[in-house]
């Protein structure tokens, strides 16, 4: 059977395509057969991260069709990707709703051609919105892993929806703090980028388990643009810190 993990945050921009993409990778290198939906259509970055591009546009007319052919996933680093950015042409204008939406995400997750997965993993945009909520439920007992930054926005919007998961009986796996700090490359000192959020009112005291605490890396620590920092630079204390994320889902869900 397939375990199903979604990886959400309730602000944008705090790393959940950037963990997703390295736990992926991480669990891939193990032998795990892993396959990665990146379900954000309003921003698909997973190709651009890795460097892999496929253009095969839907129409809107073939995505109300009742039979559509099944879509090839990209295997690459060993994780079966399939993105949105496939499906949608890069020039077309993103103003779709419900219910189009929702069947595009039913292509990405039941049109695919996956094969035997070990792992599904999920990458959303940011909320609570129809699409996470179409998601949940195309998925079969999805785990969530929360995405966060140390700042008080992201534990505000993140309190949301731990409230709109645990409403629904959605199992919560856990948080990835991200960008908790920098190190000074010329003092060692770890500086913090964002102000701190207190600990009562972070996730973490609405019982959302810490997973990991994944430092800010710079560009040059991660010098291949396109290798995830999990293979670019294993040693990095951010790669052990997602290395880390990758064992407990593997020790635990799997
Ligand atoms: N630990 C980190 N160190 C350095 N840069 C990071 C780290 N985590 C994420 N980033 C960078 O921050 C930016 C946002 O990360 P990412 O795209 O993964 O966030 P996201 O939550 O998926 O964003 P969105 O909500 O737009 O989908 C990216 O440029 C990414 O490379
Ligand atoms: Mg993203």
């Amino acid at each position: 059977m397939t375990v199903n993990v979604v990886f959400a945050s309730g602000k944008g921009g705090v790393g959940k395509s950037t963990v997703a993409l390295n736990v992926a990778v991480a669990l891939a290198q193990e032998g795990i057969r892993v396959g990665l939906i990146d379900a954000d259509i309003y921003g698909p970055d997973i190709p651009a991260m890795v460097g892999i591009t496929r253009r095969t546009p839907a129409t809107s007319i073939t995505l109300w069709q009742a039979q559509v052919p099944a879509v090839e996933p990209v295997e690459h680093l060993g994780v079966k990707i399939m993105s949105a950015q496939f499906l949608i042409a890069e020039d077309q204008p993103l103003d779709w709703q419900m219910p189009l939406v929702g069947l595009l995400m039913r292509r990405l997750v039941h049109d695919v051609t996956w094969g035997e997965l070990d792992l599904l993993l999920v990458d959303v945009p940011p909320g609570t919105g129809d699409l996470q909520q179409e998601l949940f439920t195309l998925l079969a007992d999805p785990w969530v892993v929360l995405v966060v930054t140390p700042q008080y926005s992201a534990h505000l919007d993140g309190r949301k929806l731990v409230s709109m998961l645990q409403r629904r009986n959605i199992r919560i796996f856990g948080g990835v703090e991200n960008m908790t700090g920098l190190d000074c490359p010329s003092c060692g000192a770890q500086m913090r980028l964002f102000e701190q959020v207190s600990e009562e009112y972070a996730i973490w005291s609405q019982g959302v388990g810490r997973l990991a605490e994944v430092p800010f890396t710079p560009a040059d620590v991660a010098s291949n643009a396109h290798t995830p920092l999990v293979l670019a630079a294993p040693d990095a204390p951010a790669s052990w810190q997602l290395l880390e994320v990758a064992r407990k889902i593997r020790s635990v869900l799997l």
